[in-house]
């Protein structure tokens, strides 16, 4: 299959909707990255993403709508709490889980009774998602267990000959993924730290349960290994000294043989002397806009390790900080 990359022209938004309401898939940009969608309706056109993608089938996929109403299609009960949310973070990088409507298939949800949403807030997306007029289901446009794709060319190059198109809409804003809130139990939860700071959410939810561990992960998809480079990847801690520990782990990876980069923030570059930088710009939210751009850059360079510089858990930090340690497979220093 020959992949083809459109600009979103509305002759081009058209053909992809068109490409979409017949049961294909297509990728587009969101602000947060870029997703692979298809009809969710359409259970042979959702098989095609998990097929591009290589992804496991019991990990549940988020439904794009572009307009609240399209929510008495998808979602069983929208209680309160969800419409606050959502007057106050959409379109954006938030997504919750409602108990989700029976016409929505198995394939979508992963077999559970409740369903993601989401309401982009790209202007493409929006475009297409209107367009199409139907809820369209999209994971991240990645291979799975690869980084997320924050422009057309990272889609390009895992899903090259999978997919039949791509709307290139510019580099992702965000940068990471939305922030996943499940609105369909007795207590709202944080299921997945993400483009809106935990933080921001509490005056709308009150305490949040954000218990995640290895064994056992409030969303079923982060148990997969995830977001890796094939470099080595280690994350420091945010503390005062930690560009000596850095640099220390940069010299000792160099006398071992390997060919180490330093992910650093703009005002630190000094820090490091000639020691192999990418600089993340001035701060956490452009960090975070290009650490997945950064860790595919390694690999295209063919550096063997990447040590990122940590940052503070506020704001885009948490799930920045999320990121990156599931990048690096819990290797923090
Ligand atoms: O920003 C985003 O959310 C991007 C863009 C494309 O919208 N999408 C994205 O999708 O990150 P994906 O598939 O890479 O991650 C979706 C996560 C998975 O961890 C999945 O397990 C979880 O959402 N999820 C989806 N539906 C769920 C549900 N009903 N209950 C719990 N977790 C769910
Ligand atoms: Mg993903």
């Amino acid at each position: 299959m020959k992949t083809v990359v459109y600009k979103p022209s509305p002759e081009n938004i058209r053909l992809l909707a068109d490409l979409l309401r017949r049961g294909e898939t297509v990728a587009f940009p969101t602000e947060t990255v870029y997703g692979l969608g298809a009809d969710a309706l359409n259970e042979s056109a959702v098989a095609k993403i998990y097929a591009a993608k290589g992804r496991p089938g019991d990990n549940p996929l988020i439904v794009h709508l572009y307009d609240p109403a399209q929510l008495k299609d998808v979602a069983l009960s929208v209680p309160p709490m969800a419409y606050e949310l959502m007057s106050a973070f959409t379109p954006g990088p938030l997504t919750l889980i409602f108990r989700k409507k029976p016409e929505i298939p198995d394939c979508v949800t992963g077999g559970l009774d409740t369903v993601g949403v989401r309401f982009p807030a790209h202007t493409a997306a929006i475009r297409l998602l209107r367009e199409t007029d139907r809820p369209v289901c999209a994971p991240s446009a990645n291979l799975s267990t690869r980084p997320s794709p924050t422009t057309a060319q990272h889609v390009l190059a895992d899903l090259d000959g999978r997919i039949p198109a791509i709307l290139d809409g510019g580099p992702c804003e965000v940068g990471l993924e939305s922030t996943i809130v499940d609105v369909s139990g007795d207590r709202p939860r944080l299921l997945r730290k993400g483009g809106i700071p935990a933080e921001a959410l509490l005056p709308y939810t009150g305490p949040l349960e954000t218990v995640e561990t290895a064994d056992k992960p409030l969303c079923p998809g982060m148990k997969y290994k995830h977001y890796a480079p094939e470099a080595e990847v280690f994350f420091s801690a945010y503390y005062d000294g930690m560009s000596d520990t850095i640099a220390a782990k940069y010299d000792e990876l160099v006398s071992a043989g390997k060919r180490a980069v330093i992910l650093c923030l703009d005002g630190n570059a000094a820090k490091y002397g000639d020691r192999a930088l990418y600089r993340m710009g001035p701060d956490f939210t452009t960090y975070a806009r290009n650490a997945f751009a950064a860790l595919r850059r390694a690999d295209a360079e063919k550096y063997d390790a990447v040590i990122a510089e940590g940052v503070h858990s506020a704001g885009i930090g948490g799930a920045l900080i999320n990121r990156l340690i599931k990048s690096s497979g819990g290797k923090v220093i």
